[in-house]
């Protein structure tokens, strides 16, 4: 049975696709047999980054497909190591089915406590719906400075809730990565590149700790 990471969020555009694509890039780099479970059915934001990825030739592909639900996706869950639930936005009964399935559950959020408060308040949504507090995790996308990073990691301590160690900065180079179908820790900086592994090796690492 493939291990399972969720990613969900309640705010639209935080970084959900982002992050799972990179993990599916680093994994799949790694020599597992990944599968990127696009649950976004009217987007497909991931299935077309994926087309975008195919046409400009990186290396390593790996699989990508629309499914409708959780359900759908984990039915093929043991023909792969890593199955990666990419999720809809504004979706509180696909974010809680999500959540079920997955072996770890990561939130994207932005720093500012406007993204942060909603975010929090999922994770305690989940939890009074019966999720383990050691699945869920947050990862800090779209960060400004440092200072602002460490502000919202006490922030979310101060709630009761992990952060990963590592965060994506705000960079044009990492949407310009994308639009060519390729992962946060592919484009044309290797800083950038680091910084962005930096964070989906910690996810494996809560995968395997
Ligand atoms: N660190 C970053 N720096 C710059 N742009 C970013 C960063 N992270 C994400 N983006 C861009 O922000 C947009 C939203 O990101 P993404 O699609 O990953 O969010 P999402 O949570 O999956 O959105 P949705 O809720 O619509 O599915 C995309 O255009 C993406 O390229
Ligand atoms: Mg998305």
């Amino acid at each position: 049975m493939a291990q399972i990471v969720g990613f969900i969020s309640q705010k639209g555009g935080v970084g959900k696709s982002t992050l799972a694509r990179g993990l599916s890039r680093e994994a799949a780099h790694g020599g597992l047999n990944v599968k990127l479970a696009d649950l976004d059915t009217q987007q497909g934001t991931s299935v077309d980054w994926y087309r975008r990825r195919l046409d400009h030739g990186a290396d390593p592909i790996f699989s990508v497909e629309s499914f409708k639900s959780a359900a759908q996706a984990i039915k093929i869950a043991d023909e792969f190591d890593l199955l990666l639930l990419d999720g809809p936005a504004r979706a509180s009964s696909a974010t809680l089915e999500i959540a079920r399935a997955a072996t770890l559950v990561v939130q994207p959020s932005g720093a500012s406590v406007d993204d942060l408060r909603p975010a929090i308040l999922t994770f305690h949504e989940l939890v009074k719906a019966g999720i383990p507090k050691r699945k869920l995790v947050f990862a800090l996308c779209r960060i400004g400075t440092e200072a602002e990073e460490a502000e919202a990691r006490s922030y979310i301590d101060q709630a009761g809730y992990v952060v990963l160690e590592g965060s994506l900065p705000e960079r044009p180079s990492y949407r310009q990565a994308s639009n060519l179908g390729l992962a946060v820790t592919e484009t044309r900086y290797p800083q950038l590149n680091q910084r962005a592994d930096k964070l989906m090796q910690s996810m494996a690492d809560r995968l395997n700790g």
